[in-house]
Parts: structure tokens; sequence; C-alpha cells
């Protein structure tokens, strides 16, 4: 979509956190031009001779820069119902029910994939997310994969949020030969690069690829001009987080099972770490302690939902901080700023989550007057607006 010609003025901001100099406590005031912050302050202090632009009124309510995703899936048909409640059973995930999906995938129509995309971005423009990044991967054989990654870019021309594509070597498809599977994704990736891929992304864990596959898969990416990022230390610890490292990957996602010595290994690369709470508590991991171990390595932390049909099936960032929080240890300042500029890092985007004069005027108006408020209201509508480009673009208001 056009994001690039927003005018707007939002007032009667409560409190307003740019992460560009301090909270805003009082009226504030945020004036958008041109799709991009312009000015942000106390209103009182609003330029003179800013001409009469549409406003949105946020009642009271605090803004913060727009949550930005850097980890999802949401591109599938199909359900995956029985293997919820067989784990609820007490079944464990391993990862084999992603076949089941790539099945319904496969059969979908395009028009029906880019419905079911589409009705999922809608709703994470309502919780507040302005950039997403979406994976494919219920593909798996090349075409399949390139497929999708066609639908993605269809998805980015229709939804309001910005959307950044990503190839993802997801697991190896029954009854094909490792090694021939890993060239031909990996002869494939010139291709995804010129069909809009930003990144290549590969489930680098056991049941999945193996480091030495995905070491391969990671230098044909940088060949093809992909920027690179690893799932990574989800289901077991494989020294996944390590190869990031060595790679120059932007980002290791998951990390459940990240040990010091991985952890170490980014914070020296500047890897950015992405924790998917919602992951570890949908797949019942009860493996709570990367944000900590991860902090002591004085890695960057980044927020993201994984909204997948497996694992989180999840739309929401406002729910992952709320994990993020209770689970993984992290303070409201820092699940903010992980949800925020945390995942501006992850993707490389120097324009997005803050609200610094030059920034993309992309901003949620929380249904809330303070960014603790949105932490401990459980289960809660998050936003009362989202703001893309200066264009209102979700909520209720
Ligand atoms: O991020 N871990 C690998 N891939 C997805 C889940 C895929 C699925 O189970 O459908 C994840 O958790
Ligand atoms: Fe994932």
């Amino acid at each position: 979509m056009n994001h690039a010609d927003g005018e707007l003025i939002v007032r009667r901001i409560g409190r307003l956190v740019t992460h560009a100099g301090r909270p805003v406590n009082g009226s504030a005031a945020v004036l958008i031009r041109s799709g991009r912050v312009a000015w942000t302050g106390a209103e009182r202090d609003l330029p003179a001779g800013v001409p009469a632009l549409p406003e949105v009124d946020a009642g009271g309510g605090c803004v913060l820069p727009g949550f930005v995703d850097p980890h999802t899936h949401l591109v599938w048909a199909g359900g995956r119902r029985d293997e919820f409640v067989a784990r609820l059973a007490g079944e464990r995930y391993d990862g084999g029910g992603i076949r089941g999906t790539v099945a319904a995938t496969v059969a979908a129509s395009d028009a029906e994939l880019l419905g079911l995309a589409r009705g999922r971005v809608a709703a994470m423009v309502a919780n507040g997310t302005t950039t997403v990044e979406v994976k494919t991967g219920y593909g798996l054989d090349p075409a399949a994969e390139l497929r999708l990654l066609g639908l993605v870019a269809e998805l980015a021309a229709v939804v309001p949020a910005r959307v950044q594509a990503t190839f993802l070597a997801h697991v190896v498809p029954d009854g094909v030969d490792r090694a021939a599977h890993v060239a031909a994704l990996a002869g494939a990736l010139p291709a995804a690069a010129a069909a809009g891929a930003s990144w290549c992304d590969v489930f680098c864990d056991r049941g999945a690829f193996s480091l030495a596959e995905t070491a391969v898969l990671l230098r044909a990416a940088a060949a093809a001009g992909l920027g690179t990022r690893l799932h990574a230390e989800q289901l077991a610890c494989t020294g996944a987080a390590a190869l990031a490292a060595e790679h120059g990957c932007a980002s290791a996602d998951h990390l459940d099972l990240v040990d010091p010595a991985g952890a170490r290994a980014m914070a020296a690369a500047g890897v950015v770490g992405v924790l998917l709470p919602t992951a570890t508590l949908s797949t019942r991991g009860h493996a709570w302690d990367a944000a900590r171990t991860l902090r002591a390595a004085g890695v960057t932390l980044a927020l993201g939902t994984d909204c997948n049909p497996g694992t989180s099936w999840c739309e929401s960032m406002p729910y992952a901080m709320q994990l993020a929080c209770l689970l993984l240890g992290l303070s409201v300042d820092q699940a903010v700023r992980a949800a925020t500029a945390g995942g501006a890092a992850a993707l490389r985007l120097a324009d997005v989550g803050h609200l610094g004069v030059g920034a993309r005027g992309d901003l949620v108006v929380l249904a809330a007057d303070h960014e603790a408020d949105l932490v401990a209201h459980l289960g809660a509508r998050p936003a009362r607006r989202t703001v893309i480009g200066g264009e209102p673009a979700g909520g209720v208001a």
C-alpha cells in the first residue's frame, strides 16, 4: 500500500513514549507530515503555523511506537486442532505436524491463502502491529516456497502494515534426498531475492536442518544478496546460535534452550535475540531462562508472535509482551523496547520502532493510559487506534 502521504496530528496523548528522549506525560501530541514524524512534544508547544490536518484524539491514552513483529509464519491453510488437544494430553511437540499444514497449504488456492493471511494481518494491526515479517515455509519444495513468496508480495501490496518477506527452509519433505533438497533450496535463493524476499531463514534444530546443512543455505543466501536469520535452540541446544553469529545473521529466534556460550557468541557478533514466548507457552516447553541468559551476555532482545498454526496461534504482540514480563522476567520497559526498537533491530530497519523526527509515522494509541497497564491488564483489548504512515489503520475509535 502507499505508506508515504499521511498527514495527521495525534492529540490529547496522556503519555507519549518515543524512544527518542524521555516520555512526555500530560497532554502530548505527534505531528506526522508526508507519512513521517515531523514533531513530538507537549501539545501546548505545537509549532505555530501547522495547517489544519486530519486529527486523531488519543483520549488521554498512552501512545507507543507501533509494534514491530519480526517473526511470523502467517501464510497457511487448515488447522492443527488435534495436535493441540494431544499436547494438552501430554504429547510433546516435535515439528511433525508441519507436514499436515504443508498438505493443506499446497492444496489451497491463492485467493484462499491470501484471504486468510490478510485477515491475520488485520488482527495484528488491530493489536498495534505496524511492521510484520512474514515467512514462507509451508510449501517445502522450492517451487511451492516461491509460490508462497509471491503471495507474501501480494499481501504486502494490500495490507496497511509494512511487510518484510522471508524465504524459510523449514523441514526436509518425506522421501526426499536431504543433500539434493538442500541444493535445490540453495539454487532457488536468487529467485527468492528477485521475488521480493529480504531474508532467508532456516529451521536449524533437532528434526529439521543440521548445522552443516544450514551453513550451506546461509552461504547461498548471502551470495544471493539475502539477509539471514535462524530458528535456533528451540527444541534442542544444537549450537545454532553460535552458527548464526559465525554467519553474521541479523537475528537468532526462539532460543528457548540457548546456553551462555551461544548467547555470548550472539552478543559479540551483534545478532539480535528474538524471543517468542507464545510458542514456548503453546508447545508447553516450560523453558523460561532464555531472556536471562541472553541479557547476561548483553544480547539485544526482540519479541515476536511466531504466528503459526502449530506452535503459536497468536496475532497479538501485547500478549507476547505480557508473557515476556510474567514468564521470561522482562521489565515493562524492556518488553516495550523489545516489541518496538528490538524488532526493528532484528529486521535492520532504522526508521521504525521509535518516534524520533524522521521516523515513519507508525504508532499505537493504547486503550490504557500507561504501558504498564497494557502488560498488567490480561486478556483486554490493547489498542484504541493504530496509525501507519500517518494513516489511521486499525482499532475501534
Ligand atoms: O516457529 N519451529 C519451527 N517452525 C514453527 C512451527 C511450525 C509448525 O509447527 O507449523 C515455529 O515454531
Ligand atoms: Fe518460527
